[in-house]
């Protein structure tokens, strides 16, 4: 299994657009089972001063976290920019299943990332903060992050991303990402 983690909770987010051509691209490349969760369609309810329990995990978020994290042997995380970092919904999430098998959630895991701004970095300063955390999980980063600036211009009005020097490029991380 590869899963794909849209690191925000905004909803209608252009993350949320590129995670889903990330799912296309996975699923057009390799017969491997893909996941998505997207932040901002997770119920928000572990998001409290209990979370640090596992006995109080909501059981809709532990149904995630055991159907779509534990069982992923590869990730990719997009992340948006947001104020020079990443979102705070996703340390939230790393914090909230951390609590829970922390050697199975990221320990050895080749991780994609990749960064989704509408102005010139590609949140390449946020994908570094994120490098951090993920090793520091255990997590394998793998090399070529990808920054993708701009991006309001790379889709449609229907979020779909359409430039395709931009698709081309994800494809080819993703063919490295199966390759490992
Ligand atoms: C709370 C917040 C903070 C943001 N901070 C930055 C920033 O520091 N730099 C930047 O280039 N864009 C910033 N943006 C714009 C995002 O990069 C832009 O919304 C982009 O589409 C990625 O976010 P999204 O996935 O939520 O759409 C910010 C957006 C929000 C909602």
């Amino acid at each position: 299994m590869i899963t794909v983690i849209s690191g925000t909770n905004r909803p209608n987010s252009l993350t949320a657009a590129f995670s889903r051509q990330v799912v296309t691209e996975l699923k057009s490349q390799t017969d491997e089972e893909i996941q998505l969760i997207d932040l901002a369609e997770l119920p928000h309810d572990y998001f409290h001063s209990g979370m640090y329990d596992p006995e109080k995990t909501p059981t809709a978020f532990r149904a995630l976290h055991e159907e779509k994290l534990l069982p992923a042997q590869k990730l990719v995380v997009l992340s948006p920019e947001y104020n020079g970092s990443f979102a705070g919904a996703i340390k939230v999430f790393f914090d909230a299943v951390s609590v829970h098998e922390y050697a199975l959630n990221f320990k050895q895991k080749p991780i994609l990332l990749i960064g989704v701004s509408t102005g010139r970095a590609g949140n390449l300063r946020g994908l570094d903060h994120l490098s951090h955390i993920l090793e520091h999980m255990g997590g394998y980063l793998i090399g070529g992050k990808l920054p993708i600036s701009l991006a309001g211009a790379l889709v449609n009005d229907d979020r779909e991303v359409v430039d395709s020097a931009t698709k081309a490029t994800i494809a080819k991380q993703i063919t490295h990402l199966i390759s490992i």
